[in-house]
């Protein structure tokens, strides 16, 4: 490749893991990003009401959306949640389960 690009941006939540190919590109020393990080608007319901990542999140102490953007996070992926609702931000900019707060 004569040009690498910076970035790469694909949907990936925990529905769509995109397990292959997210260290594929990292390790062509291409940052991911990920899209639709809680599923995109409208369709969040389905992952944050899913059993599994309730249980994973309460197990942690934090919110099923906290543990799906670390989730993101531990994979390396670059992960940006829309929200228009204030409290939704801060909740989403909040490490709890890092600091055990
Ligand atoms: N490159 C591409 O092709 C592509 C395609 C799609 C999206 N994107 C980008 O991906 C980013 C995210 O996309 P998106 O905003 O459509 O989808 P998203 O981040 O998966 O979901 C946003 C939805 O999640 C809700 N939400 C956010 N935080 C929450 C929380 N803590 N608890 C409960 N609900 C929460 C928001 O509602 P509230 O407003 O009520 O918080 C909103 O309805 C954007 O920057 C977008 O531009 C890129």
């Amino acid at each position: 490749m004569d040009t690498v690009p910076a970035l790469v941006q694909n949907e990936i939540h925990p529905y769509c893991q995109e397990n292959g190919v997210i260290p594929f590109i990292q390790e062509l020393g291409i940052v991911v990003q990920g899209w639709y990080p809680l599923g995109g608007r409208g369709h969040t319901g389905e992952l944050l009401g899913d059993p599994v990542i309730s249980e994973i999140a309460k197990a942690h102490g934090v919110s099923p959306a906290q543990a799906i953007l670390r989730w993101n996070l531990q994979k390396g992926v670059v992960v940006i949640p829309g929200s228009g609702n204030p409290e939704h931000i801060k909740e989403n900019t909040e490490r709890k389960g890092e600091h055990g707060r």
